[in-house]
């Protein structure tokens, strides 16, 4: 059987700031509610006009992972594209990124997990690589929330929270005993709607809506249960995270780099202190981007490797929790 590892890393964020301040003119709400709830000081959004979507975002960052990971584009066997923001409600953002990367008939498929996209996209990859089907997998998160927030007083529970961006990742088969250890996935659909974007859709499809004509429906717009988020999150981070380490059997000390999924820094700050982490063995971004949702997890890996975070022999670990909910972890020796 084949080892997968990844081998290349990049990012793109759109270049538009949006600061806690710029939100207080659109908003009731400060600069010290945010961070104190959430860690979350800026974060970029599209700005209408630029260029960005999904797929485009996708792209920047798969050409930059493509590039680190010395490997021929045209050598790409699929293409697994993590979104709850496509392009359009069909096709999938996948097909797009392997028509502008024109890598011909490549096969591409959407995931959708929503924050856990980025974990179950990466435990597919392992799959179709240790049965020795696929080579080279590019992995993309990536996301467009700004465009669907309700960016008035009645949203601020959740927009001040989402942000834009993409990370992606190449990952390919590996004849060492490095790279992907274990992946570990979970849903509880019975939360489907307590973090869920309810309509258009095919429960409530736009013609409905526009017959409606109700002025009171904000169903177009997320809607979450903030703190039984909170709460679920807390729990289900902390048994992923534990079963993959038992899984391995490794324990929490072994733990060389935790990158969790950026919902929220005192999610992730209640997590260091519970596997008695330091500073420098969590990685945390939400402050300069938000929560990016697919985007988050490829994002944060990049730039810690970027900084020097992570060294070959590190155990990393990534986790996620999200709509859904969904939750997942991964183990990686670097
Ligand atoms: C969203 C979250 C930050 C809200 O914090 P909270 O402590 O639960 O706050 P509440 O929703 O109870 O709201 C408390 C008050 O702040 C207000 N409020 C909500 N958003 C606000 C904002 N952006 N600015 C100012 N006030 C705000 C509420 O209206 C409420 O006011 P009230 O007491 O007058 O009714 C928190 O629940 C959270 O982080 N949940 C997890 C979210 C998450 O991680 N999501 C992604 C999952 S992948």
């Amino acid at each position: 059987m084949y080892n997968s590892k990844i081998i290349g890393m990049g990012k793109y964020v759109p270049e538009n700031v949006v600061t806690n301040e710029d939100l207080t003119s659109i908003m009731d709400t400060s600069h010290e509610w945010i961070v104190e709830r959430t860690g979350i000081e800026e974060r970029r959004h599209i700005k209408k006009g630029d260029g960005n979507t999904t797929a485009t975002m996708g792209v920047k960052a798969a050409k930059i992972a493509i590039e680190r990971a010395k490997i021929d584009k045209n050598d790409i066997d699929l293409i697994l594209f993590a979104t709850l923001s496509p392009d359009y409600y069909f096709p999938g953002s996948g097909v797009i990124v392997q028509h502008q990367l024109d890598i011909p008939s490549c096969p591409a498929m959407d995931i959708r997990n929503q924050c856990s996209g980025f974990i179950y996209a990466l435990s597919t990859a392992d799959q179709f690589i240790k049965t020795g089907m696929y080579k080279n997998i590019l992995i993309i998160g990536s996301e467009n929330h700004s465009g669907g927030l309700d960016m008035s007083t009645r949203g601020r529970g959740v927009s001040v929270i989402f942000g834009d961006g993409a990370g992606a990742v190449a990952v390919s088969r590996s004849d060492d005993d490095k790279g992907l250890l274990s992946t570990h996935l979970h849903s509880e659909g019975q939360f489907a709607e307590e973090l869920a974007l309810i309509g258009p859709s095919t429960n409530r499809w736009v013609p409905e809506i526009l017959e409606a004509n109700d002025s009171e429906d904000i169903s177009y717009y997320p809607n979450m249960n903030g703190q039984l988020v909170f709460k679920n999150a807390v729990v289900r981070f902390s048994e992923v995270i534990m079963e993959g380490l038992q899984h391995n059997q490794l324990t929490p000390d072994q733990i060389d780099m935790l990158i969790p999924h950026q919902a929220n820094l005192r999610i992730s700050q209640f997590i260091q202190r519970k596997f008695g982490l330091s500073d420098d063995q969590v990685y945390n971004n939400i402050m300069r981007y938000g929560n990016t949702t697919a985007g988050s997890i490829p994002i944060a890996l990049t730039e810690a490797w970027e900084e020097d975070k992570i060294k070959s022999g590190d155990l990393v670990v990534l986790a996620a929790f999200g709509s859904g909910f969904t939750w997942g972890s991964a183990l990686i020796r670097w």
